[in-house]
């Protein structure tokens, strides 16, 4: 018997596999370019806001202003979390990782929705907006009682990044710290089709309900391959902690074959565009915060990566400035990878939609390179190696 009746070409990482026509991102990683359904990213980030973005990705246009007014007052009215929820949290261990507690939280939330399966395509819609919105409430709920605090409770303010930040700390949130937190959601909600929005989208052809669907995204991204990278940044430049040190760590590092992280992409072989955006406002909150020290290290550690990586595809990517704009905003370290995905939560959403649209059940193969036929052993004569 054989197992292989034809060729077979094996896409190791599905490298260059298209699995859908989209209408939602694209990225000319040649260029440096990132659009969201045709717009600029850097339009989006100096003229937009998270929900104007979120609603862009989701609805496929720009709202109008009663339309955003709607879709900020619905966020609003679900940002709550329901008292059985709140409980769960309560209870986990305080040295939970935070993106588990938010998976585990997302996950919950589909036990108290009376009907999470359906085929209404509006239905789905709003379901997913009702956990984009609780997400910074969870998020912020975790953090302060793992620091003895109570919860503070959302206080309709209109944006995800001014309730964020207000219940994280239960302070008036400074305007321009929420704007730079808007501008890094707004990069962060969408990149056509990544490790997690793949992972959503593979658990939304089986038409499993929406709490299934953000659960695999949330797991996916948990990943340090995928959100922790700016984490992985921010503790270099930490560590390096003066510019005068940033030569001699970079050469020693890539002479150890040492990943500098917050560089190269699979995507970009340039500048990802989104970095010079989170760079500009790294510095802006750098020189406000009297904190110009870390922004020098973080600039003199690209400089000399960019000398020692010259010639090289390998370019500043998001991650290089995007931890240190949440260090500077206060925000702890590891609550770095549950904002991304209470950002990209958007992006999964629109992907999860249009590819509902003609769903096709995704279910690729594998290559069988064992044996067959083998003759069944009881088991008083197996010898047994394998698993030991
Ligand atoms: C993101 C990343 C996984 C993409 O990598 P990729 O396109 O798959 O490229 P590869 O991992 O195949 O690397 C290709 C070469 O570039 C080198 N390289 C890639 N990123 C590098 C980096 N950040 N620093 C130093 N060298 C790097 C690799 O060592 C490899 O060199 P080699 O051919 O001599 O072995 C990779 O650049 C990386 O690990 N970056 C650091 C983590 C990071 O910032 N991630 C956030 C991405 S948004």
């Amino acid at each position: 018997m054989s197992a292989i009746k034809e060729p077979v070409v094996i896409h190791k990482g599905l490298d260059n596999v298209y699995v859908k026509e989209s209408r939602i991102c694209f990225i000319d990683g040649e260029a440096s370019k990132l659009f969201y359904r045709g717009y600029s990213i850097e339009e989006l980030a100096g003229h937009s806001t998270y929900e104007e973005t979120a609603y862009l990705l989701i609805y496929g246009s720009l709202p109008t202003a009663q339309q955003l007014d709607k879709f900020t007052r619905s966020l609003e009215s679900y940002r709550s979390l329901e008292p059985a929820v709140l409980e769960l949290i309560r209870s986990l261990p305080s040295r939970s990782d935070p993106m588990d507690v938010l998976r585990t939280a997302v996950s919950a939330l589909g036990s108290y929705d009376p009907r999470p399966m359906t085929d209404d395509m509006n239905v789905r819609i709003d379901k997913s907006l009702r956990i984009l919105a609780k997400l910074p409430t969870i998020i912020t709920t975790f953090d302060r009682l793992r620091n003895q605090k109570q919860p503070v409770l959302p206080r309709g303010l209109e944006s995800q990044a001014a309730e964020f930040l207000y219940m994280l700390t239960g302070d008036e949130p400074d305007p321009g710290d929420v704007h730079a937190l808007d501008v890094a959601l707004i990069l962060h909600a969408e990149h056509e089709m990544n490790a997690s929005t793949f992972a959503c989208t593979v658990t939304a052809s089986t038409l499993a309900d929406m709490y299934s669907i953000m659960t695999s995204g949330i797991g996916t991204l948990r990943g340090p391959l995928h959100g922790g990278a700016n984490e992985a940044a921010l503790r270099t430049v930490l560590e390096v902690g003066t510019p005068s040190k940033a030569e001699n760590y970079v050469a020693d590092a890539l002479a150890q074959k040492k990943r500098i992280m917050g560089f190269g992409h699979r995507v970009y072989k340039t500048w990802d565009p989104r970095y010079l955006i989170l760079k500009r406002y790294a510095g802006e909150l750098a020189a406000k915060k009297g904190q110009t020290q870390l922004f020098d290290t973080a600039v003199a550690i690209e400089n000399s990566a960019r000398k020692h990586l010259e010639g090289t595809p390998i370019f500043p990517n998001v991650d290089s400035y995007s931890g240190i704009v949440f260090h500077l905003l206060g925000i702890p370290t590891d609550l770095f990878t549950p904002i991304f995905a209470m950002s990209r939560i958007a992006g999964w959403t629109a992907h999860v939609i249009e590819y509902l649209e003609t769903n096709r059940l995704i279910r690729p193969k594998a290559l069988y390179v064992g044996p067959v036929g083998l003759p069944y052993i009881p088991i008083d004569s197996r010898s047994g190696s394998a698993g030991e």
